[in-house]
């Protein structure tokens, strides 16, 4: 078995407990942890030095509590710098937003740390502000109304963000208690969510392939793990499965930038994820030295793409043939920005397909890709498991190179790697 859990850190919650050594200052709350458990994660709890954890983390909750506490500033470092997914929750969102408005007011002027630029800035241009007492999100749980559960309110979500993506819905009721609200955000953040009387309640930032979202209301007493969920599967984001059982999710979690390419005949789009289009071109180049002139036949497709295809395919070859060959729309990784169908130029000629000229060079394909963090997704013999037929020209982005040689060495599927068959 190759493929380990993700592990999440998770930022305390501070409590006001003076130096009484067996009073803990710093509580961990089990709903968060029992969440990520249930979403496939590893939880651990993140003590004192966080530097000490961002190596083994995948992923970070910051919860709720009643402080910003700067010395944990290194764990949003580590998921920006490398694009860890984190969910700030409450105070974890406000946190977040603040975060971000420090790195922006910050600028160049690395000299002055982040804990001055928030001095300076937080009484001219605050970041956060106090809601009034009477708003509907600052409920007082006393002993007549002890249920946190009464602060449910409604929301409208933004449809182009990925909060949209990860709940389907444009409207919905939440628990959400804060007596402080955001109330400026940088430029680059997106506002995805907010209450009926505007006061934010989610923000995400997407910049730079980062994927980090905070949101003002409880998803951990929610009988649903959705965001939990986005969570862990965004850890390992280029292992994303997609198949006739798992149908695309979080397409924003990618980046799809263009790419042009010198085949003829591609007539859909050649445009592929950002990561995925360096290591192509790269690959493209060393299968040049080494006498192949490969192109992108086939990248990314949106649904409606898919949705072409496979009924040109269905009407010219019938359904058997196209149920082979062809993922139904939102069931393709094509979608996702990570796959490629290579094609060959040999003497002036494109072939492409299943075409006898191209044996030579599939098995070169094969041979090399996991060097440059592709694997072939639809292998010969194991049709039973990806339910496709043997696709020689289709290969599959999963970014990190010592697992494309795990998966390719071992001659495994995806769905074998991640251990779903
Ligand atoms: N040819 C693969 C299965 C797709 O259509 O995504
Ligand atoms: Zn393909």
């Amino acid at each position: 078995m190759f493929y380990k859990k993700p592990i999440i850190g998770i930022v305390p919650t501070i409590s006001s407990h003076e130096v009484d050594p067996y009073q803990d200052r710093t509580n961990f709350v089990r709903m968060y942890s029992e969440k990520i458990k249930e979403s496939g994660g590893i939880p651990i709890g993140i003590l004192e030095d966080p530097s000490l954890y961002t190596g083994i983390c995948d992923g970070y909750v910051w919860p709720g509590g009643n402080q910003i506490l700067f010395d944990y500033y290194p764990i949003l470092l580590d998921a920006i710098k490398n694009q860890k997914p984190f969910l700030g929750i409450c105070l974890g969102a406000q946190v977040l937003a603040t975060f971000l408005n420090l790195l922006e007011d910050q600028g160049n002027d690395k000299a002055k740390s982040l804990k001055e630029t928030y001095n300076l800035y937080k009484e001219n241009k605050p970041y956060l502000k106090k809601l009034e007492d009477e708003n509907c999100h600052f409920h007082i749980v006393t002993k007549e109304n002890n249920s946190i559960l009464s602060a449910r309110h409604k929301i409208k979500i933004e449809k182009n963000s990925l909060l949209y993506e990860i709940f389907k819905k444009e409207e919905m009721s939440v628990v959400s208690l804060h007596s402080m609200g955001i109330s400026r955000v940088s430029k680059d953040t997106i506002i995805s969510a907010k209450a009926m009387d505007e006061v934010l309640e989610a923000i995400e930032y997407r910049e730079n392939d980062c994927l980090l979202l905070g949101v003002q209301f409880h998803p951990e007493i929610e009988k649903e793990n959705f965001l939990f969920d986005w969570l862990i599967s965004s850890t390992r984001k280029y292992l994303t499965l997609v198949n006739r059982e798992n149908p695309i999710k979080y397409s924003k979690n990618f980046k799809i930038i263009e790419y042009h390419s010198k085949y003829p005949n591609c007539i859909f789009d050649s445009n592929l994820e950002r990561k995925t289009c360096e290591a192509w071109v790269n690959f493209q180049k060393f299968l040049k030295e080494n006498g192949y002139d490969a192109e992108i036949e086939s990248a990314y497709r949106t649904k409606e793409i898919q949705e072409t295809i496979y009924n040109a395919i269905l009407e010219k070859e019938g359904i058997e043939y196209a149920s082979k060959y062809v993922a139904q729309p939102r069931f393709s990784e094509h979608e996702l920005g990570l796959s490629i169908d290579v094609c060959l130029k040999m003497n002036e000629e494109w072939l492409s397909g299943f075409d006898e000229r191209l044996t030579e060079f599939y098995s070169f394909l094969e041979k090399y890709c996991s060097d440059f963090g592709f694997i072939l997704r639809y292998p010969k013999g194991k049709e039973e498991i990806t339910k496709y037929n043997y696709e020689p020209w289709h290969i599959r982005y999963v970014h990190s190179k010592k697992i494309a040689h795990e998966i390719m060495d071992n001659n495994l599927t995806l769905e074998e790697y991640l251990n779903k068959k």
